[in-house]
C-alpha cells in the first residue's frame, strides 16, 4: 500500500504518469499566473496502446476552471471524464499517449519533469475518488493516514501539530468528535463519514484545483445531498476551483456553474449550467436529460426513457459523430463527418415544444423529449439535423 498521499491522490492500478507523453516542450515552465484560471487545458487526447488498435479515451478537450467557479463534467460511463481528469493530476501509467496542453497557473504540465509535477498534486491541484472505502490502506488509523499525508510535503512536521491540523480539517469538513475519530480505521467509519474524511485530506495541502470524481455515487441519497452541499460551502469560503464529475445531470444542476458535457472523449456541449439544462444544443444532452426518471414514473404506463444502444468501442475508430447510431436527429452525413464548430451560441427557446419528461424538469431542463423533437418534425424541417431547429453543435471539437 502507498503512502497517504498516493492513497488520496492515484486511483488504484495506475502507474506514475508522464514519462511517455508525447508533444513534451522540454523548456523551463513560465512563472507562474494567478490571475487567470487555475486550470486550462488545450486540445487534450489520451490514447492507451492496447492491442493491434489503441483506444482513443480522450479526443482533444479543452477546458478551463476559473477561481472559485465549479465546472460540471457529465457523460455516461466509458466517456472519459475520469481519464480525462488523471490526466491533469498527472496520474496515468506511463504508457499513455498524452497530447495536447494541461496548465496548472499558467505552466503546462505535460512541459514538466515527473517529480514537479508530484510537487504540485496535492499543493495546486487534488482529487477525490467515487468509494473512499477503497481509497484508504485498512491497517492505517486516521490520525497515520493524515499525518503522512501532511509529511509528503512537509517532512519535518511534527506529530503533535500533524495532529491539531487534521482535526482543524476534519472539523471544516463538519466530522464529529474530530479528536476521537483520529483513532479510528477505516472500517469503522460509514461511506459518508469516509468520504469527508477524503475530502479533509484532498485539502490538507490547500490546493486551489480539486476534482470530485464521482464522489457521491457510492452513497445513499441522503448522504449524497449533504457531500454536495459541503462541497459547494468549501468552494465558496476557499474560493476552490471545482471540478464535480458525475453522470447524474440531476446532481450537477445543484452545485455547477457550467457544464461540459462529454461522450466517447469528446466533449459535445459545454455553457452555463442553467442554459445547458434549459435548453441543451446536443441531441445527447437532450437524451441524458430525457432519461431522468421522475418521482412515480416507475409505476406509470408509460415507462421510463432511455437512450438505445451503448457507448462506442474506443478501439474501433469510425469517422463521422461517435452519437450517430443512437442520435435521433441523425442523418447520413452524421456519419460521415464530425460536424464543424458553430460559432453562433444562441440556444432555441425553452417552450418551443410539447411537455417532456417531469425528470428533466426537475433539473431545470427544457421540456422537449427526442420523440417529441421528432413528433414535431424537426428532422424534416431542414436538409442537415446540423442547422436544424434543435441545433447540434460540438464545441471545440477536435478531429
Ligand atoms: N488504464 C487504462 N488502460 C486502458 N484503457 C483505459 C484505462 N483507463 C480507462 N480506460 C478506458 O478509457 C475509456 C474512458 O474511461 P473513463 O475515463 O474511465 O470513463 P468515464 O470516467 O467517463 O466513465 C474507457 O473505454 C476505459 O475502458
Ligand atoms: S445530429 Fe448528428 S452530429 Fe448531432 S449528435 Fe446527432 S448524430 Fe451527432
Ligand atoms: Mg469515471
Amino acid at each position: 500500500m502507498g503512502s497517504a498521499e498516493e492513497l488520496r491522490g492515484r486511483p488504484r492500478g495506475t502507474g506514475a504518469p508522464l514519462d511517455s507523453t508525447a508533444g513534451r516542450e522540454g523548456a523551463p515552465a513560465p512563472e507562474a499566473d494567478r490571475d487567470g484560471p487555475p486550470l486550462v487545458v488545450r486540445g487534450l487526447s489520451v490514447t492507451f496502446p492496447i492491442g493491434e488498435a489503441p483506444l482513443r479515451a480522450v479526443r482533444g478537450v479543452d477546458l478551463s476552471v476559473n477561481r472559485g467557479e465549479c465546472l460540471g463534467v457529465v457523460g455516461e460511463s466509458g466517456s472519459g471524464k475520469s481519464v480525462a481528469f488523471a490526466a491533469t493530476m498527472g496520474l496515468l501509467p506511463r504508457d499513455a499517449v498524452v497530447e495536447g496542453e494541461i496548465h496548472l497557473n499558467g505552466r503546462n504540465l505535460l512541459a514538466m519533469e515527473r517529480e514537479e509535477v508530484r510537487s504540485l498534486r496535492g499543493r495546486v491541484i487534488s482529487m477525490i475518488f467515487q468509494e473512499p472505502g477503497r481509497s484508504f490502506d485498512p491497517i492505517y488509523s486516521m490520525g497515520k493516514t493524515f499525518e503522512e499525508t501532511f509529511r509528503a510535503k512537509n517532512p519535518a512536521i511534527s506529530r503533535a501539530e500533524a495532529r491539531e491540523r487534521a482535526v482543524r480539517l476534519l472539523r471544516e469538513v463538519h466530522v464529529p468528535q474530530a479528536e476521537e475519530r483520529l483513532s479510528s480505521f477505516p472500517h469503522q467509519l460509514s461511506g459518508g463519514m469516509l468520504q469527508r474524511v477524503m475530502i479533509a485530506l484532498a485539502l490538507a495541502n490547500d490546493p486551489e484545483v480539486l476534482i470530485a470524481d464521482e464522489p457521491t455515487t457510492a452513497l445513499d441519497v441522503t448522504i449524497q445531498a449533504q457531500i454536495v452541499g459541503l462541497l459547494a460551502e468549501l468552494r465558496e469560503r476557499r474560493r476552490l476551483s471545482l471540478v464535480f464529475i458525475t453522470h447524474d445531470l440531476g446532481l450537477v444542476g445543484q452545485i455547477a456553474d457550467r457544464i461540459q458535457v462529454m461522450y466517447a472523449g469528446l466533449v459535445l456541449e459545454t455553457g452555463e449550467a442553467s442554459e445547458v439544462l434549459r435548453r441543451p444544443h446536443s441531441p445527447y444532452t437532450r437524451s441524458l436529460l430525457s432519461a431522468l426518471p421522475s418521482w412515480g414514473a416507475h409505476y406509470s404506463r408509460e415507462g421510463l426513457f432511455t437512450i438505445k444502444g451503448s457507448v462506442p468501442n474506443p478501439t474501433r475508430h469510425e469517422p463521422g459523430c461517435p452519437f450517430a447510431p443512437r442520435c435521433y436527429l441523425a442523418v447520413e452525413a452524421c456519419t460521415r463527418a464530425i460536424p464543424p464548430l458553430d460559432e453562433d451560441r444562441e440556444r432555441p427557446a425553452a417552450t418551443e415544444a410539447p411537455a417532456g419528461s417531469a425528470g428533466a424538469e426537475a433539473a431545470g431542463a427544457s421540456r422537449l423529449t427526442p420523440e417529441a423533437a421528432g413528433a414535431s418534425g424537426a428532422l424534416e424541417q431542414t436538409a442537415g439535423a446540423w442547422s436544424s431547429l434543435y441545433r447540434c453543435i460540438f464545441p471545440g471539437v477536435k478531429k
